[in-house]
This record gives C-alpha cells, structure tokens and sequence, in this order.
C-alpha cells in the first residue's frame, strides 16, 4: 500500500468518508455508467439523460422505450447489496465513518445497512411534485411498479404525452423520480462539502471522477489534510488526486480493508 498504513489510519479515525459510484454497485449487477455494456455506451445520454429527453425518447420510440424501462425494472428487481456495501456500513457500526457520500440512485447502501448516506444524485426510492414541489416517499417496490405501469402504457399506444406516462400529485403537479438527471443540481452539496473537507480519510469507490461536483470532493478532502484512497479496479481521473490506489473490486478489496481495520482495533486494546 506504498507504505502508507490505510487500515491504521482508518482504525484510528472517527472521520473517515466513503465517496461511492456505479462501480460499488457493479457486483450488485447494476452496469455501470461508462464501462463497455455500461448506459452510456447503450443510450446517448444526449437524448436520455435530461429527464424530459427521457419522456421524449420513450413517447417518440415506444418499443426501444419498453426494451429501456423492462432492462431498468430487470436490474433494480434482483439488485442486492454486495460485500462492498455492507463493508462500508461495518465501518460505521464500528464508529469510523461518519458518511458515504454516494453518486448512485440504487438504495444499496441503506438497504446494506449504512445509516448516513448524501445521495448526491437523488434517489430512484422518492418522488416529488414537479409542481408543489412535495417530496413523496416511496420504495424501491413503487418505482419498480412504476415501471410497470409505464411500459403497459406505452405498449397501449395511447401515450402521446409526456402527462400521460407520469402520476399525479394531490395538487395536480406531474410526480417523477427524484433523482438528478444532466443539467439539474445535485443534491446535498453544502453536506457533503463539509464532509470532505473535514475528513481524515477519503475512500473512493467505484467512480470514474468525471461528473462534478462529486469529482472535486477528493482534492477538496486531500488539500485539507485528509488521506485519499481509491478503490477502482482501473486509473481514473481521480488516481493522480489519489494518496494510494487499491486495485480491485470494491467487493473484494473493501472486506479485506475493513479486517484489517478490526485486526488494528483488537491489537490495541
Ligand atoms: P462510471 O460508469 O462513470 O464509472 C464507474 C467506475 O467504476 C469506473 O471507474 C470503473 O472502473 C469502476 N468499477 C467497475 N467495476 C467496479 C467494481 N467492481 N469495484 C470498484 N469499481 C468498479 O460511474 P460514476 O462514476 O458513478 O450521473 O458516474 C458518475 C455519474 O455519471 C453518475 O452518477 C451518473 C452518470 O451520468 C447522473 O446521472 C447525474
């Protein structure tokens, strides 16, 4: 670990910050973004990126769109949390991560049992009133059910309309997904701003470093003092911010990193 104790440093913190991507969840079967096979390198995320490019793309393709919303329903139905997650939540049982700030919209981490999460990006697992503004609880369950229901509309051709793929609010404002497609803010920034400056360790997983603001929070979290590590089995952009690179899969790497961490904790008492 070019010499660098990561295990130590991690045992003797109670400020340590997981910043996560697609890829701790790509033992989950989730594709990731920009990998080959990812979203990206399937749908343009010009014209499904934004949310009303979604709509459009759906509404203008049904058939594609269908084949979109089916592929989406088939992942997010068997999506389990994998050994990376759960790694990450023992590390805040433990009393050593204060939070992990996560780019992904999958639920995982909270399902894995982790407590504290910022999800920049929102969360497939809400709603909100385009309208009122109303943020509307929901679950994983109701958005797969969503799905359902759009892909029976859209196979009944009868949606000509974006109104007519989405619910309706009491107030009568469209509801959507809460998460934060291009061009939108992202959520919970001031948090995680404070989170990565005040931190003595950094953990970044599975991201490829190339959507801000996420991206800036490992040089804002190194040039504060804090230890750096990614755990990507791949150089990203974020390596050369890096103190030390773990290459691997986060489920593999992360249980290895968090017994090492124990094994520090029982030599010392
Ligand atoms: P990317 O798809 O850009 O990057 C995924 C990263 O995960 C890559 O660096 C892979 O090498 C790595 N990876 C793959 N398998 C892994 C594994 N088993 N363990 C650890 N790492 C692994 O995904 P993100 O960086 O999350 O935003 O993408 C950031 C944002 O871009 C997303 O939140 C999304 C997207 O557009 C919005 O939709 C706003």
């Amino acid at each position: 670990m070019n010499g660098i104790d990561v295990a130590g440093r991690i045992a003797s913190s109670d400020r340590v910050v997981a910043l996560t991507g697609a890829g701790i969840s790509a033992e989950s079967g989730i594709p990731t973004f920009r990998d080959p096979g990812g979203i990206w390198d399937r749908f343009d995320p010009a014209e499904v990126g934004t949310f009303p490019g979604m709509l459009r793309f759906l509404i203008s393709k049904p058939w594609e769109g269908i084949e979109f919303l089916r592929g989406l329903r088939s992942v997010f139905a068997s999506a389990c949390p994998n050994p990376g997650h759960e790694a990450i939540a023992e590390l805040e049982r433990l009393g050593h991560l204060r939070c992990v700030i996560t780019q992904n919209v999958d639920g995982l981490h909270q399902r894995a049992g982790s407590v504290r999460v910022l999800e920049m990006h929102g969360t497939f697992a809400r709603s909100r009133c385009m309208g009122c503004a109303a943020v509307l609880p929901a679950t994983i369950e109701d958005f797969l059910c969503e799905l359902d229901q759009m892909v029976v509309k859209l196979g009944s051709y009868m949606v000509s309309h974006p109104a007519h793929l989405l619910r309706r609010c009491p107030c009568g404002g469209l509801v959507r997904w809460d998460f934060v497609a291009f061009g939108e803010a992202v959520q919970c920034l001031d948090e995680a701003t404070v989170e990565a400056a005040s931190c003595d360790v950094m953990l970044v997983c599975g991201t490829s470093g190339v959507v801000y603001p996420a991206a800036a929070l490992p040089e804002l979290a190194r040039d504060r003092g804090a230890l750096v590590v990614e755990v990507n089995p791949d150089a990203t952009e974020l390596s050369g911010v890096a103190d030390v690179s773990l290459r691997g899969r986060a489920g593999d790497v992360l249980p290895e990193l968090v017994a090492a961490v124990r094994a520090r904790a029982a030599n010392v008492s």
